[in-house]
C-alpha cells in the first residue's frame, strides 16, 4: 500500500541519517525481511546476526528479532547503539530460565561446564562457560565431551536432548521449551507426508524428539534454508516458524513449502507456526525506534563483561 511504501522510504532514509543497519531474523514478517535486504542489512540466523552486527561498521544496529538478539549484539559491541522495534519481544526460553534459579541449579554441579543456548538473558550468559546457537551447539558439545567435560545444558530441553542423543555427552538438562516449536506434531507431519510422498521434512531442533526423529534434515534456520536450496525434492514440510518461507520461496520459487502441522488432527491442520514475539516487530515500531531512539538495549556493565567471555568463545569456535 501507499502508506507502507512511504513508511519503508522513511525508514530507509532514517537508517542512512542515523548511520544504522538493519539486522533481521528469518522469523520476522516478510515486510521487515525485505526491508533488511533492500537497505543493505541482513536476514540471518541468530549466530550470523551476532557476527554481522559485531563486524559491521555502522554505529547503530537495529535488531529486528527478540530481545536476547539485541542484548547479544550490545554485549559484543558495547560502543554501538543497539535499538529494537520493541523491547517487549522476548522468548519463552528466556522467560523460563530466570538467572537466579539457573545459577542455583548450576551451583549444585560445580564440576560441570555450563553451556547455554543463545536464547537467554545476558545474566544467564554471564553464568555460563559457553554460549551456543542451534547452528553450532552440536559441535561445541561434541568438542567439550571429547575433552572429558560433563555438561549442564540450558534452557531448551528438546535441543539439549537431541544433542545428548547425537553426541552421547554427559548432560544435565534445564527444563525449558520454545512454545512455537513444541507444538509441532509428528503424526500430523506423517499424515502430510502421505499426501506428498516425495516431500523432505526439515526440522528445527527446538522441536520435540518425535518430530526430530522423522526429519530428513535437522538444523538452525540458515541450515534449513540451505537444505531447501540444495535438496532436489520439489516439496518440503517445514517444522519451524513460517517466517523462514520468505527466503525459502525467494531462493526456490519452483518448489512447494508446507508448514508442518501443529496438532495431531491430520493433513488439513494448518495451525499458526509463528512466534508471537517475533511478530511484534512492525514497520511502525521500527520507524519509531529509529526516529525517537526509545527501545534501546542497555546491559549492565558487569553482566556484559562476564557474558562477553562465553559469547566470544562461541564466535571464536571453529566448526
Ligand atoms: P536460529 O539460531 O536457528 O536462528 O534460531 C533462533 C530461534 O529463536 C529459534 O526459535
Ligand atoms: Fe523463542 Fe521460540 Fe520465539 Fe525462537 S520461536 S524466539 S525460541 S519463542
Amino acid at each position: 500500500s501507499q502508506h507502507s511504501d512511504a513508511l519503508r522510504e522513511e525508514i530507509k532514509s532514517l537508517l542512512i541519517q542515523k548511520d544504522a543497519v538493519l539486522v533481521a531474523h528469518y522469523y520476522t514478517d516478510d515486510e521487515i525481511q525485505s526491508l533488511a535486504e533492500e537497505s543493505g542489512g541482513v536476514i540471518a540466523d541468530s549466530l550470523e546476526m551476532a557476527r554481522f552486527g559485531a563486524n559491521h561498521k555502522a554505529s547503530t544496529l537495529v535488531v529486528a528479532g527478540v530481545k536476547f538478539m539485541g542484548e547479544t549484539s550490545k554485549i559484543l559491541s558495547p560502543d554501538k547503539t543497539v535499538i529494537m522495534p520493541t523491547l517487549e519481544a522476548t522468548c519463552s526460553l528466556d522467560i523460563g530460565c530466570p538467572a537466579d534459579e539457573f545459577s542455583a541449579f548450576c551451583d549444585q554441579y560445580p564440576d560441570r561446564k555450563v553451556v547455554v543456548y543463545a536464547n537467554t538473558s545476558a545474566a544467564v550468559k554471564a553464568r555460563a562457560d559457553w554460549v551456543v546457537t542451534s547452528s553450532i551447539a552440536l559441535q561445541v558439545v561434541e568438542y567439550l565431551s571429547e575433552q572429558g567435560e560433563k555438561i549442564i545444558w540450558g534452557p531448551d530441553k528438546h535441543l539439549g536432548g537431541y544433542i545428548q542423543k547425537q553426541t552421547g555427552a554427559d548432560m544435565i538438562l534445564w527444563d525449558g521449551a520454545c512454545i512455537v516449536h513444541e507444538e509441532f506434531k509428528a503424526q500430523g507431519i506423517l499424515d502430510l507426508k502421505k499426501v506428498h510422498p516425495d516431500a523432505a521434512i526439515l526440522v528445527h531442533p527446538e522441536s520435540p524428539d518425535s518430530v526430530v526423529e522423522i526429519a530428513d534434515v535437522v538444523g538452525s534456520t540458515s541450515q534449513l534454508l540451505n537444505a531447501s536450496k540444495e535438496m532436489s525434492n520439489s516439496t518440503f514440510i517445514v517444522a519451524t516458524d513460517r517466517g523462514i518461507f520468505y527466503k525459502m520461496r525467494q531462493a526456490s520459487p519452483e518448489k512447494t513449502f508446507i508448514e508442518a502441522p501443529t496438532a495431531g488432527s491430520g493433513a488439513s491442520c494448518r495451525s499458526c507456526a509463528h512466534c508471537p514475539w517475533m511478530s511484534l516487530n512492525s514497520l511502525e515500531l521500527l520507524r519509531d525506534a529509529l526516529k525517537y531512539g526509545a527501545d534501546e538495549i542497555h546491559v549492565e556493565e558487569e553482566v556484559s563483561c562476564k557474558a562477553l567471555i562465553p559469547l566470544q568463545r562461541m564466535l571464536d569456535f571453529q566448526v
